[in-house]
């Protein structure tokens, strides 16, 4: 199933560009005209899986493993080609975060056909972000992420700046089982046991696959909070282990800290919840099972290090201005009834596209008038967090998933700079399957 039928057909009439009244189909595929520095092969398929607790469940996986990496090199050509062994649904890779040309995107139906049991499908982009991304099935993806269809995107950067002895990958990711849900973390006693030596430095690459945010305990050192969702933190100060960290759906922080001559313990969850992994770092001999401390403060992306500075945050007028009510009612979808989460009292495809033209500044406000959390996930673009519950943050921040709690309000602005139809929603895969989804499109 090649893509180039649905690039021709994505060439949206676009007025006011000089001399051409076309989007590009370049612009759509990106410069993909030099050979692959990485070429990878993912297969999707269905496998049984031992996870380190026991737990044996039926996945869907991407080359038989739970979330394998794939790394490159910050401007890398990256190939990787994806072949659908047995999933029947079809399946497609999403590059969460990663902004690459819309071509690449991975939305079946929109960017690209679904690639069938048999079919294959190659994905070409240029690797210019660097830092930690994942990617995942975009097919029916509230039931093919949650068993298993996704791994990670890591891209090492051209420079260093700052470089780490030992680096950790920590998926919060829960299979449902027999047992009840179990995290893709953790050993039989809920923990995994890693040696550091006193003094070196670590770096924790988290990434939240689950559709709830989920809070963290580090404790036994302070840490610093180095990026999120692959952006890097300028001057980001050291916290307290007395601090916990919220990471909303499809979010990622990367952490660091230097190993003291003591243990340090992560967990996921609260200090008394017994039931959620965690990982104990440690050197010499294996130490007491962790006991942990109830936070004290919780960790504020919008007020820490250095403001983020760009195209939008030092714009007063934008060209557009988008509202989003995020809301709750009962109602029909595909002809049952359910509990709805909405977006300005419709869901999908009744919440009108968004429409924005090339270069355009563009700002949108959500304001969660609903009883749950969504973290909203904007395709092709970093937004540019400017304002939280209608003040001015401390700290313009950037994120591709932004999580909005009952009751919270955020001014978030980007650039129009990625051409294509794109998709834009809430990351709770499950609100996303009854309709908490709508369309960015480039007029
Ligand atoms: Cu990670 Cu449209 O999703
Ligand atoms: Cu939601």
């Amino acid at each position: 199933s090649g893509g180039s039928d649905h690039q021709q057909h994505h060439a949206h009439h676009a007025s006011g560009s000089a001399g051409s009244d076309q989007i590009e189909v370049a612009a759509l595929t990106g410069d993909i005209s030099a050979p692959a520095d990485k070429t990878f092969e993912l297969v999707a398929q269905r496998k049984k899986m031992t996870l380190a607790s026991g737990a044996v469940i039926d996945a869907w996986t991407y080359n038989g493993e739970i979330a394998p990496e794939l790394s490159v090199q910050q401007g890398d050509m990256v190939e990787v080609k994806l072949i659908n062994q047995d999933v029947d649904s079809g399946v497609t890779i999403h590059w969460h975060g990663y902004n690459v040309p819309n071509a690449m995107d991975g939305v079946p139906g929109m960017t690209q056909n679904v690639v069938k049991p048999g079919q294959s499908f190659t994905y070409k982009f240029r690797a210019e972000q660097e830092g930690a991304y994942w990617f995942h099935s975009h097919q029916q993806a509230s039931e093919q992420v949650a068993k298993g269809l996704f791994g990670t995107l890591i891209v090492e950067p051209k420079e260093e700046t700052e470089t780490f002895d030992e680096q950790f990958t920590v998926i919060n990711h829960r299979w449902m089982t027999d047992k009840g849900h179990i995290n893709a973390l953790g050993n039989e006693d809920g923990l995994q046991w890693k040696q550091v030596q006193p003094g070196e430095t670590v770096k924790l690459r988290m990434i939240n696959t689950h559709n709830l945010s989920q809070k963290y305990l580090l404790q036994g050192a302070d840490f610093r909070v180095t990026s999120i969702d692959g952006m890097k933190i300028q001057d980001p100060q050291p916290l307290s282990d007395q601090t916990a960290l919220r990471l909303g759906s499809g979010g990622r922080y990367d952490v660091a800290f230097t190993m003291p001559n003591h243990p340090v313990f992560l967990k996921l969850g609260n200090a008394k919840d017994d039931s959620n992994p965690g990982i104990v770092f440690y050197s010499g001999v294996k130490p007491e099972k962790p006991v942990f401390r109830k936070e004290t403060t919780l960790f504020d992306p919008s007020n820490y290090g250095q403001p983020v500075v760009n195209e939008v945050t030092s714009t007063v007028k934008f060209d557009r201005e988008f509202q989003m009510i995020l809301g709750n009612t009962m109602g029909f979808y595909n002809g049952t009834f359910h509990f709805l989460w909405t977006i300005n009292g419709e869901v999908y495809p009744r919440i009108p596209t968004l429409v924005v033209k090339e270069g355009d500044k563009v700002k949108t406000t959500f304001v969660n008038k609903s009883l749950g959390e969504h973290p909203m996930h904007l395709h092709g673009h970093h937004m540019t967090v400017l304002k939280k519950n209608g003040e001015k943050v401390k700290t313009p921040w950037l994120t591709d998933t932004l999580n909005v709690m009952p009751g919270e309000s955020y001014e978030v602005a980007f650039v129009a700079d990625n051409p294509g139809m794109w998709m834009d929603h809430c990351h709770n895969l499950d609100h996303a399957a009854t309709g908490m989804i709508l369309h960015l499109m480039y007029d």
